[in-house]
C-alpha cells in the first residue's frame, strides 16, 4: 500500500512510525514533511495547505491511503477534495472540521446539546463585547474565534486586560480574520487532561488520555506553547471519570455533530477541565494533538493504519484499539527563545545508544547534515512500565541528542508524578 500523510511535525512523524509497522505499507509519502523524517518517508515538497497540489500528487502516485493531520488543512477542506479525487482519507469533512475551525460554532453545539462547557457569549462587534466586559465575571477568558496557531486564547486577570484582548482581536486583528468574531467565556479551574479519540460517526473509541504542558517554562511559568511535552495516561482520568466524559461529553459530542449533518470521522480531541462541578470541554480539535500524540501512539499495541482504514470505511467497531498498561514521557527540545525569537541552523547529533523514540519537528537536512530549522525542533519520548521510569528514561534519553541553543523544561511529568504519590 502507499501512504501519504500531510505536515511536517513531531506527531506527523509519530503517525508515520507508527503507520510504517503495518506490513502491507509499501511506500509512505510525507509532504512536506521535515529532513529529521527521511529515513521513516519519502519527503514531497508540497505545503501542507496546498490542496490542490496535495490532491494531484495523491491522484498522480496512486496513493491508497491519505492521512491529513495539521488542522489547517482540515479546516480548508483536503479531505473533501481527496475524497472527491477518489482518495481514501482519515481525517474529518471540511463541514466536521469547524469544530475546531470555529470556537463560536464549538461553543454554540455545546449550549445546544448540553454538553458542558464553561458559559460564554458570542460577539462580531467589539464595542459590545466591551460592554458586557463592564459587568462580566473577572478573570475571563477571550479567544478568536477561529485557528491562531494555538495562541487565540487571552486569560484575563483583570477588566483592563480583558478589554486590551477583546481590542487586540477584534480591531488591531492580531489573529487575522480569526478575530472577526470572539467568545468570552467563564473562567474554569482544575486539572486539564487531553482525551483522544477514534471515530467514525458511530462509535468512537478514545485512546489513552494525556498531559500536555503548554508553558515555554518549568512550573508552567512563562508563555504558552505549542506544547512543551507530554505525560500518558494522565493520572487525574481515573475510570470513574473516563465513564463521565463517555457519557456526557464523546457520544453526546458524535451525535450533536450528526444531528448537524456534519458526521465527524477521524480523530477527535477533547481537551478537558475538570471542574469541581465535573469534567467540562475547554476546547475541541479536529485532529491528533501534538505532542499528545508522540506518547499516546507509542502506547497504541493494535495497528494504526487498520485503524485508520476502519474509521475511513465506517466499521471503527470491528476494529481492535488496545493500549499498552505502560507510561509515556515525551520531552521536546526546542530552540532557546521559544515561541519568541530563536536562531536555526545549527546542527543535531545523536549518540549511537539512543534508544528511545526519537519524534523530529523543526529539522532539515542540508550537505547531508540534520539541522534545526524551528523552534520545537524534536521530541524525545520514552516508554516504561511506570511513569516514574518513562520520565527518567526519556530525560536520559534527551541527554543523547545535541544541538547548540537547546532548551527544554526540566518538569515534564512532574505534576503527574506527584498526583499518583498522592500529593495533589
Ligand atoms: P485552547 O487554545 O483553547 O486550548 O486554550 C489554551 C489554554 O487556555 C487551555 O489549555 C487552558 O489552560 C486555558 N483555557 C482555555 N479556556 C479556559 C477557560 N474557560 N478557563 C480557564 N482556562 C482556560
Ligand atoms: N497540544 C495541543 C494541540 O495539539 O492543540
Amino acid at each position: 500500500m502507499k501512504v501519504m500523510v500531510v505536515g511536517s511535525g513531531g506527531r506527523e512523524h509519530a503517525i508515520i512510525k507508527k503507520i510504517k509497522q503495518n506490513p502491507k505499507v509499501t511506500e509512505i509519502y510525507a509532504l512536506p514533511g521535515n529532513g529529521g523524517m527521511k529515513d521513516d518517508a519519502t519527503l514531497v515538497n508540497i505545503g501542507a495547505k496546498d490542496i490542490p497540489a496535495i490532491t494531484e500528487f495523491a491522484v498522480n502516485n496512486n496513493i491508497d491511503f491519505a492521512v491529513v493531520a495539521p488542522d489547517d488543512p482540515l479546516v480548508l477542506g483536503a479531505v473533501d477534495s481527496l475524497t472527491a479525487a477518489g482518495i481514501k482519507c482519515f481525517g474529518p469533512s471540511k463541514a466536521a472540521a469547524i469544530i475546531e475551525g470555529s470556537k463560536a460554532f464549538s461553543k454554540q453545539l455545546m449550549k445546544d446539546y448540553k454538553i458542558p462547557t464553561a458559559d460564554f457569549r458570542i460577539f462580531n462587534d467589539a464595542q459590545k463585547a466591551l460592554e458586557y466586559l463592564e459587568t462580566a465575571p473577572i478573570p475571563t477568558v477571550v479567544k478568536a474565534d477561529g485557528l491562531a496557531l494555538g495562541k487565540g486564547v487571552i486569560i484575563a486577570e483583570t477588566r483592563e486586560q480583558a478589554k486590551d484582548a477583546v481590542k487586540s482581536i477584534m480591531n488591531d486583528k492580531i489573529f487575522g480574520d480569526s478575530g472577526n468574531n470572539i467568545v468570552i467565556e467563564e473562567f474554569l479551574t482544575g486539572p486539564e487532561v487531553s482525551v483522544l479519540a477514534f471515530t467514525d460517526g458511530k462509535t468512537v473509541v478514545p485512546m489513552v488520555s494525556s498531559m500536555d504542558h503548554k508553558r515555554a517554562l518549568d512550573n508552567d511559568k512563562g508563555l504558552n506553547t505549542g506544547g512543551m511535552g507530554t505525560v500518558a495516561p494522565n493520572p487525574y482520568y481515573t475510570e470513574k471519570t473516563a465513564k463521565e466524559c463517555m457519557e456526557k461529553i464523546f457520544i453526546p459530542t458524535i451525535n450533536a455533530m450528526n444531528a448537524e449533518n456534519r458526521t465527524f470521522k477521524g480523530c477527535l480531541y477533547f481537551g478537558l477541565m475538570l471542574t469541581e462541578n465535573g469534567p467540562k470541554v475547554i476546547e475541541y480539535n479536529c485532529r491528533f494533538g501534538d505532542p499528545e500524540t508522540q506518547v499516546v501512539l507509542p502506547l497504541l499495541e493494535s495497528d494504526l493504519l487498520d485503524i485508520m482504514i476502519a474509521v475511513a470505511d465506517e466499521r471503527l467497531s470491528e476494529a481492535e484499539v488496545k493500549f499498552s498498561g505502560n507510561s509515556a514521557c515525551c520531552v521536546v527540545m526546542a530552540s532557546n527563545g521559544y515561541p519568541v525569537k530563536y536562531d536555526t541552523g545549527y546542527e543535531i547529533t545523536v549518540d549511537s545508544d539512543f534508544d528511545s523514540n526519537l519524534y523530529f519537528a523543526g529539522a532539515k537536512c542540508e550537505n547531508g547534515k540534520l539541522l534545526t530549522s524551528g523552534g520545537r525542533v524534536l521530541g524525545v519520548t520514552a516508554v516504561e512500565s511506570t511513569l516514574n521510569k518513562a520520565i527518567s528514561k526519556a530525560y536520559e534519553s534527551v541527554e543523547k541528542v545535541h544541538f547548540e541553543n537547546a532548551f527544554y523544561r526540566k518538569d515534564i511529568g512532574a505534576k503527574a508524578l506527584a498526583v499518583l504519590k498522592g500529593e495533589n
